[in-house]
């Protein structure tokens, strides 16, 4: 360091070292130098297609570029610091490769463009394998959910019992999550696929450029429409960034349930060892790591989010190189979020155990079915808040007598309503209460048979 730079020949002197690292993005940019190199390619080809440069000079860039690529995947092209940041480190090395003709791949073009168009390139690859990602977790949620229609799990509102629900339909109501999420990221797609290639620095170019054609070329959807809003929109990042943290909303809130699951105040889960950790002092210890560190690593995805609004808040158009730190969040958010699915998919898959007999337990050991008994006068022509008023009053007593609901006799049932006949007691068993929500999205057998069906169908379209 330092050697001198792209664009030092307006310049005195060199930067100084500890300025140059400061500018520099090479260390994490480089990460989009296939990108890159494919953006430069089409760039290239739309040159000689536009007659800007001749079709050989065309074909040797586009030459040039491969090679550059090939050596990047051999480890023979690794660029340091002194090339600032991958755009110029492409450059350099495709003119010490192709020679003078190199220095003409950035006509009509600049970097403030090219940079759009790679990180574009990259969240479109990304976004692909997370929403694949999504589908690997949501299938492993049906495969658990078709085995436990009728596996009941206590339901809680305000983290109080409140009434029994099917396992599978529990699981189905992050399976439903899931699919929002991709469905949210095919949204988020779109405003992706929008090509900046072509909008120069700020304010096109001098050059009859085709920028349709590089578009055609990088499959890009359409081109922006206006040259200053290209180079400097980031909406489709805060997009990307709001997704994905709504997807790690999603897996936090999922593995809140895991560590309440698997206390020894729930024990409704065991974790298996291969997904679970001891303490380096309590030897009695199994850890929920994979859900807690889930948990916490959405905290990093939401300040991504947070740093790339603030960044853009106060930006006077067009290009400003705040810019450059929209990258590590992106490629860290990216990294996150895909680390995490799939950590959560095999917790799902192989670490974790639902104890079954404890569940069918634990729905019986308490007044869940309350609602049942005041629905069961209700159906039966007693205005539901009287029913609601003469139920809580039997909790009441039987809390006091130290008895659950389905422990009162007939005669002390028929004591508190002449309606209530023998066939209270199927009335208020848990499976009972849980089989009668048949209501649609209820968590009914029927209801939840049917969910499956339609899930299956999702997973697989
Ligand atoms: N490394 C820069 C970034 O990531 C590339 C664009 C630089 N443009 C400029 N006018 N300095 O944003």
């Amino acid at each position: 360091m330092t050697e001198k730079q792209t664009w030092s020949q307006r310049f005195e002197s060199a930067l100084h070292p500890a300025i140059a690292r400061f500018n520099a993005s090479i260390s994490f940019d480089i990460q989009l130098i296939e990108y890159d190199i494919t953006g430069s390619q089409a760039h290239a080809k739309m040159l000689a297609h536009t007659g800007i440069i001749s079709p050989e000079e065309g074909e040797e860039l586009v030459t040039g570029l491969e090679q550059v690529r090939q050596e990047y995947q051999q480890g023979k092209f690794q660029p340091g610091i002194d090339a600032e940041d991958v755009h110029f480190a492409v450059e350099k090395r495709l003119t010490e490769i192709v020679g003078d003709v190199g220095k003409k791949l950035h006509t009509a073009r600049s970097r403030n463009d090219q940079v759009g168009t790679d990180t574009r390139l990259y969240l479109r690859d990304q976004i692909t394998q997370i929403r694949q990602y999504l589908r690997e977790f949501q299938t492993v949620l049906l495969e658990i959910a078709e085995k436990n229609v009728e596996t009941l799990i206590p339901g809680y509102t305000h983290l109080q019992r409140a009434q029994p629900v099917s396992l599978a339909h529990h699981l189905l109501a992050y399976f439903q999550m899931a699919q929002r999420d991709g469905e949210r990221l095919g949204d988020v797609y779109k405003r992706v696929n929008i090509s900046p290639l072509g909008c120069g620095a700020l304010a096109g170019t001098t050059f009859p450029i085709d920028r349709h054609y590089t578009a055609k070329l990088l499959d890009f959807d359409s081109v922006y429409a206006n040259s200053l809003d290209g180079v400097s929109d980031r909406d489709f990042a805060i997009e990307f960034l709001c997704a994905a943290s709504l997807i790690m909303v999603h897996l936090s809130r999922l593995s809140e349930e895991v560590i309440l699951w698997s206390s020894e105040e729930f024990r409704f889960v065991t974790l298996k060892d291969s997904c679970a950790t001891g303490s380096s002092i309590m030897p009695q210890k199994k850890n929920p790591d994979v859900p807690e560190l889930v948990r916490g690593k959405t905290g990093r995805v939401f300040g991504h989010l947070q740093a790339m609004l603030v960044i853009m808040k106060g930006l006077p158009l067009a290009y400003n190189k705040d810019l450059q730190e929209d990258k590590e969040g992106i490629f860290d958010s990216v990294n996150t979020v895909k680390a995490c699915l799939e950590a959560m998919t095999i917790l799902l898959r192989e670490g974790l155990e639902f104890r079954t007999q404890r569940l069918a337990q634990a729905v019986t050991e308490d007044f869940s079915n309350a609602t049942d008994v005041a629905d069961y006068l209700a159906a039966r022509g007693v205005p539901f808040r009287e029913a609601y008023n003469m139920v809580g009053k039997v909790v009441k007593t039987s809390i006091a007598a130290g008895k659950l609901l389905k422990d009162l006799t007939l005669a002390e049932w028929q004591q508190i309503h002449p309606a209530f006949a023998a066939d209270i007691y199927d009335a208020i068993s848990p499976r009972q209460v849980v089989a009668a929500r048949n209501s649609y999205g209820g968590t009914g057998f029927a209801q939840v048979k049917q969910a499956i069906i339609a899930a299956r169908t999702q997973v697989n379209t």
